[in-house]
């Protein structure tokens, strides 16, 4: 089991939800549902994602669509230098604010993708307490690495890119299957998106009310 050693508080204020899982887990369809039914009931969101617009997102993807990677080193503290402009420039004042962040991929997809490529998982994850802060939870939304494949090229109509082959994503589904982490909640990402949607939502108002 890949764990945090001396897990970190979630910030006092605001609330911060993240959303995980392979490319075609239906990661950016619960986004939005969750951002729609939280504005309903009155909720400031503030909806993000990672890779984020900003220059080294940009970078990112575009090395990602070349299907040119640079070394797997390199690709960590690409996205680690995005992660730390987002924490500081959105994340960290959303939340002041006391503002509900949900946000699209965060650092497990890190520990996941760049684990993948040989990288130290824990390690990943130990260098992100310092800097990160932890989410109030985690939706890590399972599918097999195939479900996902078909489904970014097949619904989406999009060709995979650098990230997105199946040897890859088998490595990536398997170090999520290792994860314990605070505030982790694994769910079937081959549920209905409806239903889905109900027990996120159902855990996201409990852990609301109880702010
Ligand atoms: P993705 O959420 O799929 O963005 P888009 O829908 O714009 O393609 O993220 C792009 C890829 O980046 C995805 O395959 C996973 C990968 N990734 C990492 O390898 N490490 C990370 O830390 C993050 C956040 C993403």
């Amino acid at each position: 089991m890949l764990h945090i050693t001396s897990p970190p508080s979630p910030p006092s204020s605001g609330l911060f939800l993240v959303f995980e899982g392979l490319d075609g887990s239906g990661k950016s369809t619960q986004c939005n549902l969750l951002a729609q039914a939280l504005q309903e009931r009155g909720y400031t969101v503030v909806q993000t994602r990672e890779p984020t617009q900003g220059p080294w997102g940009q970078k990112i993807r575009t090395m990602a669509n070349s299907g040119q990677r640079v070394s797997a080193d390199e690709e960590l503290s690409w996205f680690v230098k995005d992660r730390k402009e987002h924490i500081s420039q959105l994340i960290q004042p959303a939340l002041q604010q006391n503002h509900i962040v949900i946000q699209d991929r965060y650092y497990l997809s890190t520990a996941a993708y760049q684990g993948s490529r040989g990288l130290d998982v824990q390690q990943i994850i130990d260098s992100h307490q310092e800097f990160a802060p932890l989410p109030h939870r985690t939706f890590l939304l399972d599918i097999p690495a195939e479900i996902g494949l078909q489904r970014v090229q097949h619904s989406r109509g999009e060709t995979p890119d650098a990230f997105e082959t199946l040897t890859s994503l088998q490595a990536c589904a398997d170090v999520f299957h290792q994860l314990d982490y605070p505030g982790l909640i694994q769910l079937d990402g081959q549920l209905p998106a409806t239903t889905l949607h109900e027990i996120i939502l159902r855990e996201v108002l409990t852990v609301a009310s109880r702010l």
